[in-house]
């Protein structure tokens, strides 16, 4: 097992009813900025219930935080947390809100220049954010109980209508329909949602689409952190199965009973576990297949679940020699396919992998968005200018290999 330090500073509160208790875990003082997106959260009534739960405090909202949060749109934010001098922020929805919360609060206390450079730098250098918490409504990043966060751009100058609203609040005036040119990661302590709210009834609005995505996103934090080489750390290898073991069961469950309490509930938990650090203590690492599926979002506007379904099978198959000993034992362990060839083996899990994403809806071609084999080196161009050209867990995945991983995904 490799060393490692491990904490994680996030309180939990899990299932029915627990958004009632969000105000004891917010300073009695705090002007409370609440930060949503599209307005999933006020047609679901997990608005209403926040601020049922906040009533008397000091509160305002932000909303139209867009799928792939949108740096404009976030420092508007910034601009609101600064006019208003906002204490604390509540972020209400799915990764890409609390994504986005994380930037503002961080971009809130930057005093090092351009906030983008929050991006450039990863994340280092943040010392200080305004302190938030979440309401989690879509089962997916891990988000709500880690400290990474991915910001997207767009590739113009905004001009947007200035951020005045209705009865005190505010919004991004218009969701942006623009494909975003660049989408970047930056992680820091610091961002640690200090509590996150885990109520599955607020996930039952979700459309299958999003449970599918949910499902897809939280496998494949599994095998990035698990897919990589023997290091003997055997309980995190037996955590990362159970997972995916139990996305295989209650996941698709979920997807195919949606109103199943039980099963969505294991989903959630499932979708946490996979990327709030836990698993991935000790181990290797890859995250190549995210590396390569945010230029595909950024260029091409797909989903994250949807670019990881085509990219994951591609890693699978082009590295499959130096990942050998973790596919025979993901085969076994997850897939429970066994046999004296082991090339044969590999690619029967490889093929239950992507008969597991088709499944759920998803397409694992380019093809299907009509993405040209012409078009591969636009991806590996973005790829070099984010300085992505040695990654995966040894970091030899060069652009030659992320061009053949796409082309085997053509
Ligand atoms: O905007 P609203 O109206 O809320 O609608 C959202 C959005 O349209 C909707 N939704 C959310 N909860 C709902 C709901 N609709 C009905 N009922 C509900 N209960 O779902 C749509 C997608 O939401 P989004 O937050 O974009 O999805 P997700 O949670 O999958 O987040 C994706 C973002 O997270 C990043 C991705 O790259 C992407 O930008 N990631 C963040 C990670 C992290 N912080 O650790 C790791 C991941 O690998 C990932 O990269
Ligand atoms: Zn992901």
């Amino acid at each position: 097992m490799l060393n490692f330090e491990y904490q994680n500073p996030t309180k939990v509160l899990f299932g029915k009813g627990q958004i009632a208790k969000i105000s004891h875990e917010i300073p009695s003082d705090a002007r409370i900025l609440i930060i949503y997106g599209g307005g999933s959260i006020i047609a679901n009534g997990t608005m209403d219930l926040a601020k049922r739960a906040l009533a008397g405090r000091n509160v305002i909202e932000f909303g139209g935080i867009e799928p792939n949060p949108d740096y404009e749109t976030l420092m508007q934010a910034v601009a609101v947390v600064k006019k208003e001098q906002i204490t604390f922020l509540l972020a209400i929805g799915g990764g890409s809100v609390i994504d986005g919360t994380k930037f503002i609060a961080a971009a809130a206390c930057w005093e090092l220049g351009d906030p983008w450079e929050i991006l450039h730098n990863k994340g280092k250098g943040i010392r200080n954010v305004i302190p938030f918490g979440c309401i989690l409504t879509l089962p997916a990043t891990g988000s709500e109980m880690n400290q990474h966060a991915v910001i997207s751009r767009k590739n113009r100058q905004i001009s947007l209508p200035s951020a005045s609203g209705s009865q005190g609040n505010y919004g991004a005036m218009a969701m942006h329909s623009q494909i975003a040119k660049e989408k970047l990661s930056f992680s820091n302590d610091q961002v640690f949602p200090q509590f996150a709210v885990l109520d599955p009834m607020t996930t039952f609005s979700l459309p299958k689409l999003q449970i599918a995505n949910g499902i897809v996103d939280a496998f494949c934090h599994v095998i990035e952190q698990y897919l990589t080489y023997p290091v003997n750390a055997n309980l995190q290898d037996r955590f990362a199965e159970s997972i995916m073991l139990t996305l295989l069961d209650d996941g698709i469950k979920s997807y195919q009973q949606p109103d199943d309490y039980d099963s969505r509930a294991n989903l959630m938990w499932c979708a946490t576990m996979a990327l709030n650090g836990l698993i991935g203590s000790g181990v290797p690492q890859d995250w190549s297949s995210h590396a390569i599926g945010h230029e595909l979002t950024a260029l091409f506007g797909l989903a994250h679940a949807e670019t990881l379904a085509i990219v994951l099978p591609g890693t699978m198959a082009v590295r499959k020699d130096e990942k050998k000993a973790k596919l025979l034992q993901y085969a076994k362990r997850v897939w429970g396919i066994q046999g004296k060839n082991e090339d044969l083996v590999i690619q029967q899990a490889i093929d239950k992998t992507i008969a597991f994403f088709e499944s759920l809806g998803f397409a694992t071609h380019l093809s299907a968005y009509n993405i040209k084999e012409e078009q591969i080196p636009d991806i590996a161009a973005t790829l070099l200018k984010h300085g992505m050209t040695g990654i995966g867990e040894h970091g030899t995945v060069t652009l030659d290999i992320c061009e053949e991983i796409l082309r085997k995904a053509l």
